[in-house]
């Protein structure tokens, strides 16, 4: 049986060279975008409970990654989710808003107060679940994305809960 768990990552640049092909092939597959292996290592993504991936604890070392949750400072209190994708096997089962929960409480803990990121103005589904979350459209990217129309959304982060 497998056992999903988010972990922390390191930064991309530090990674091994297997995990970064998980990486590639897991935007390709599950968003249709394609990175090469120097645009993943340089993504600045810091160590913190915000650079999280979804791993399979019974696999043995070194594990496969199964989805990222990636967050950067952007800018004043704004973080800025870089990566957010799942394996689609492991999509609705609630591992993403475990993740999501875990990135807020951090972020907020960080100081950052408003979250930003895009996505594709087709993937409708990854809209309804920002907006869920206090995420709203700000303005449409063009040019962004190789494959359409873009959307750029934003909210504001919420305190812990607890
Ligand atoms: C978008 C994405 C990261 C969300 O992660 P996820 O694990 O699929 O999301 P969750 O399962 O936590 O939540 C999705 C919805 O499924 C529902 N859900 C939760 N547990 C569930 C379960 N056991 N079974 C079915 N549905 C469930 C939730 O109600 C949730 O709705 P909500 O927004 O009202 O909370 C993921 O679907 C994904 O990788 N999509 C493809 C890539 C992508 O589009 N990324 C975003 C690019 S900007």
């Amino acid at each position: 049986m497998p056992r999903m768990a988010w972990i922390p990552g390191q930064r991309p640049l530090d990674f091994p060279e297997a995990a970064v092909q998980d990486v590639i092939r897991l935007f390709q597959q599950e968003t249709g975008e394609v990175y090469a292996e120097a645009s993943v290592r340089h993504l600045p993504i810091p160590v913190w409970d915000a650079n999280l991936l979804l791993v399979d604890l019974e696999e043995a070392l070194p594990y496969t990654v199964q989805g990222v949750l990636w967050a950067t400072p952007f800018k004043d209190d704004i973080v800025r989710v870089a990566a957010f994708v799942l394996f689609s096997e492991h999509q609705g089962k609630a591992l993403g808003s475990e993740a999501w929960d875990r990135f807020v409480d951090e972020a907020w803990a960080k100081g950052f107060r408003h979250v930003q990121l895009e996505v594709k103005a087709e993937n409708v589904d990854a809209q309804r679940f920002y907006m869920r979350r206090g995420l709203t459209v700000q303005r449409e990217l063009e040019g962004y994305y190789k494959s359409g129309l873009g959307y750029m959304m934003r909210g504001p982060l919420s305190p812990p809960q607890d």
